[in-house]
């Protein structure tokens, strides 16, 4: 049963309402947070990129992205992808899209 606890989800998952989670982060610490927004398009889906270096430390040597979650607080059918590095890498590129003529709204969490 122990294992199950603070487990939150090991395996990629877009479920409706926009929410992603990559990875996992069991035991890592969170490395980045940011609630990112942009106003509606008439229209039009609003499309932005989102990208994270984990910082040049000597203490992040050898580390990499293990879990991203990115929240979607929007209340339409926007979508979050790893465009670009993600887990096993030190960055991350996340391309966030809109519904047509909703803002967009994400709540970002990176662990490392
Ligand atoms: C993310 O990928 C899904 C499935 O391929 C796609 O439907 C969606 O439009 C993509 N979202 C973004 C922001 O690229």
């Amino acid at each position: 049963m122990r294992l199950y606890i603070g487990f939150l989800l090991v395996v990629v998952a877009v479920v409706e309402c926009g929410h992603t989670f990559i990875g996992t982060n069991v035991q890592r610490p969170q490395v980045y947070h940011n609630m990112v927004r942009y106003d509606s398009l008439v229209f039009r889906k609003r499309i932005e990129n989102l990208y994270y270096t984990l910082p040049a430390l000597p203490a992040n040597a050898g580390r990499a992205i293990q879990g991203i979650l990115a929240y979607d607080l929007s209340n339409s059918d926007a979508s979050a992808n790893v465009t670009q590095g993600g887990i096993g890498y030190n960055y991350v590129n996340l391309r966030m899209k809109s519904s047509r003529g909703k803002s967009l709204k994400f709540d970002i969490y990176i662990y490392a």
